[in-house]
């Protein structure tokens, strides 16, 4: 790696409730400083992200992140080779703070702008390692590769060829896993986001189990699609129609419940994608990935079938602005993606929509 005699790549992250900054230092390919500020407990009083409220605490964050960097970098500025920021998709009064900030500071450097488009950093999220080797070296993939990006606000799976042209292969036809996960959280008076909470519930052990009196079977799409409104419907139908008190034990039966058919749907999923396209490589990423259960069974999956598993590591599962440096040094170093200059700055269609630029 390296970015001529500048080595730093700085990346800025502000798409939905996480103000994230984070360098990679391409010298050393390692990332010499990386930060989130979770917005989480300002929406949580309110059950989702409120937009207003997220640019206005995006604005305070990342001023506070950039102190945070000049006190323990004081010539940060000095190494800087190019600036990156995610500018879609997400909430366009977000998504504006962190590319207004990064184009500004970009422009102070006269260096390089490189625009991000988010889903795509979740993609190659799944190279980034916590050993101190660094990123993954992309020589060593092997295509093609499948993969599977599941976030609170998508649910794609992308296949990359050799050349890495990617395709779109599959969506969500409505919700995103994310957003189910969320939804039934809530519906159990679980804290947002639900989707962890949800998981932990699933582990726990019932003092007295309740035998719920409905089951989730939920039609998917065939192939690679995914449908997720049935399920979170199916769910609300099922508490509601069960009219049982909320107790901890029901609350632990529906997580399990619902955990199972989830697991279940993505196992037959995994198991089309490996039939129909004959992936080298499945690659797993997005804030759902984060979940211990589903990561355990996608391995257990290329075991059985000798596919590589490249899943994110936790710590980048979630939004973070490390995942969004080390695209930017993708794109700079002219893999798979287009010149920063060129007006359309994915190649990948499943992402060409109207930038929020
Ligand atoms: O990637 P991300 O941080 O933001 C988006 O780009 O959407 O993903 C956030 C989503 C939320 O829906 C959250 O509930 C879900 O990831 N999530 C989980 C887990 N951790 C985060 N879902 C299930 N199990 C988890 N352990
Ligand atoms: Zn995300």
């Amino acid at each position: 790696m390296s970015c001529n005699q500048k080595t730093w790549i700085l990346g800025i992250e502000t798409s939905c409730d996480e103000t994230a900054i984070g360098i990679l230092d391409t010298e050393n390919r390692r990332f010499s400083f990386e930060k989130v500020l979770t917005q989480l407990p300002a929406h949580a009083p309110f059950g989702g992200v409120v937009p207003n409220l997220a640019s206005k605490l995006h604005l305070d964050h990342t001023a506070d992140i950039l102190t945070d960097l000049s006190t323990q970098y004081p010539n940060w500025r000095e190494k800087v080779c190019c600036v990156a920021a995610t500018t879609k998709p997400g909430l366009v009064t977000s998504l504006l703070v962190g590319a207004t900030v990064g184009q500004s500071i970009a422009k102070s450097l006269n260096v390089n702008f490189i625009p991000i488009d988010h889903c795509e950093a979740h993609l190659y999220s799944s190279l980034l390692t916590e050993s101190d080797e660094g990123p993954e070296n992309l020589d060593h993939v092997s295509f093609p590769v499948c993969a599977l990006i599941i976030s609170g606000g998508h649910t794609l799976w992308i296949e990359l060829d050799k050349n890495m042209e990617s395709t779109c292969f599959g969506t969500t036809l409505d919700d995103a896993l994310g957003e189910c996960f969320d939804k039934v959280g809530k519906l159990l008076g679980l804290p947002y986001p639900g989707g962890p909470h949800v998981e932990e519930w699933s582990t726990r052990e019932p003092i007295d189990p309740v035998d719920l009196p409905f089951t989730l079977s939920v039609p998917m799409p065939d192939g690679t699609d995914f449908s997720f409104s049935g399920l979170k419907t199916a769910v609300r139908y099922g508490v509601e129609k069960a009219s049982m008190p909320m107790t901890e034990d029901f609350k632990i039966s529906v997580s399990k419940h619902f955990h199972d058919v989830i697991e279940r749907l993505l196992v037959k999923k995994v198991q089309t994608c490996l039939r129909s396209r004959s992936p080298n490589e499945i690659w797993l990423s997005g804030g759902v990935s984060a979940n211990k259960k589903i990561r355990h069974l996608i391995e257990e999956i290329g075991n059985k079938n000798d596919v590589l598993i490249r899943i994110v590591p936790r710590k980048y599962a979630g939004d973070n602005a490390s995942m969004i440096a080390y695209l930017a040094y993708l794109k700079y170093k002219g893999y798979s993606c287009r010149n920063s200059d060129e007006p359309e700055v994915s190649p990948y269609s499943v992402f060409s929509a109207p930038s929020s630029r």
